[in-house]
């Protein structure tokens, strides 16, 4: 059998859809190392975002002009190209937020609210951000529930056992975890805990905001009943993330806003709800955001979520390599083979903030701080890391730029 090599990604290419490489920034070009925290944007859904205002641009769902009807058209082609982008069973299932936060709050308030109480266990694990921590925190405190994590081994793996521990407290409800780590890049067994998750009759929550932009994601491989994910991390345009959900639980759950097209029949006495997805999407959709989401979509089924994902994979090899050279640096998080284009670090003798921006002066752009995991950086014992953070545009030139400013932040502060 012929065997056809995957082409590789040529990032230099790529970039060249991309307009915010034709800048400087401090008159050097921009090593943009900061995509775990929002992505840049291609050319293409810029475009399509323009095309929809300006030719196809009106209210969906309400209207009954011709016009209406093409909005409508290009907000429901954004759902279903995001149902077939995570293999969801029903487009219907997908619903629009205005980000991953939203995806999670409407899960942790329209089911917790009503499916929590005294004697059962939410769980966690250490590794959230804090999207998907605190409205579990906050729920299962309304609602009377234990909260509990996953903790973290010494690796930056999660001890997935645990739950075996923690089942024994309680009625284990429900699992949240991330399916990616953004500040280890850490990959979770979302599978195996899915299956756990199910045998102990608990709902399986997944933050994939970090995933779905870099790998192939299929809810049905995973097995979870739940998936978040923001447009913004994936060359979309921010403003819209979106919620898979299982139909039955979907169907079975209170809405979480109120308000707009999500009602069938308003009353005095009483309101009902409408039919899944629009039970779920109050007031005016993100239209042109959902187009624009479509859009990256395509761009990224063009390049191949394989190819993107092995092109991180060998960036993140490089620099795990590169940067153990960097004198008093620690690296937080498990090997290559385990985790995404993702690093966090330390310079000994060096506040991250100031890595950050001594590095901002030779027009690298890291992130530096807790990444929104507060509960992780008290396990890690520190306040703050830097983190480094790759995608389909990123080249290992970048990465020789950010571990030379690094050698020169040692050098001047450590
Ligand atoms: C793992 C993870 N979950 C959730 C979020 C929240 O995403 P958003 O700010 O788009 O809601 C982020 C953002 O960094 C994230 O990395």
């Amino acid at each position: 059998m012929a065997v056809t090599a995957k082409p590789a990604l040529d990032a230099h290419k790529v970039r060249a859809d991309f307009p915010i490489f034709e800048q400087t920034f401090h008159g050097k070009p921009l090593a943009f190392l900061d995509s775990a925290a929002s992505s840049q944007k291609p050319r293409q859904m810029l475009d399509a975002m323009t095309h929809f205002y300006e030719t196809s641009y009106a209210n969906v769902h309400r209207g009954v002009y011709r016009l209406a009807e093409l909005a409508t058209e290009a907000l429901e082609g954004a759902r279903d190209k995001v149902s077939r982008l995570v293999n969801a069973p029903a487009s219907r299932e997908v619903i629009f937020t205005r980000n991953a936060t939203e995806s999670l709050n409407l899960v942790a308030y329209a089911w917790g609210l009503s499916n929590l109480g005294p004697g059962d266990v939410v769980v966690v694990t250490e590794l959230e951000h804090h999207s998907n921590y605190v409205p579990w925190q906050y729920v299962a405190a309304r609602a009377g529930a234990e909260f509990r994590m996953i903790p973290l081994d010494e690796g930056g793996e999660l001890r997935l056992d645990a739950v075996d521990e923690i089942c024994r407290e309680g009625r284990i409800k429900v699992i949240a975890t991330n399916l990616v780590s953004n500040s280890l890049g850490t990959i979770t067994g979302v599978e195996k805990l899915a299956a756990r998750a199910h045998e102990l009759g608990a709902v399986m929550v997944c933050d994939a905001a970090q995933a779905v932009p870099h790998k192939r994601v299929d809810v049905q491989a995973l097995g979870c009943d739940f998936l978040a994910f923001s447009g913004h991390k994936m060359c979309g345009p921010s403003g819209i993330g979106a919620l898979w959900g299982r139909a039955e639980l979907l169907e079975a759950m209170e809405p979480f806003l109120l308000g707009g097209h999500m009602i069938r029949r308003v009353r005095f006495e009483e309101t009902t709800w409408g039919d899944l997805p629009h039970k779920f999407e109050a007031g005016t959709s993100p239209m042109a955001e959902a187009v624009g989401l479509g859009a990256a979509i395509d761009f990224l089924e063009g390049i191949g979520f394989e190819a993107i994902e092995e092109h991180e994979r060998e960036l993140v090899v490089y620099a795990l390599e590169r940067l153990a050279a960097v004198p008093g640096i620690t690296l937080y998080g498990p090997p290559p083979e385990r985790r995404a284009g993702i690093v966090s670090f330390n310079v000994e003798g060096v506040h991250p903030h100031d890595v950050a921006q001594i590095l901002d002066l030779d027009g690298v752009a890291i992130r530096a701080g807790h990444h929104c995991c507060q509960p992780l950086m008290t396990k890690l014992g520190v306040a703050a890391t830097n983190r480094a953070s790759f995608y389909l545009y990123t080249v290992p030139e970048e990465i020789d730029r950010l571990v030379e400013g690094l050698h020169k932040a040692k050098k001047l502060l450590g």
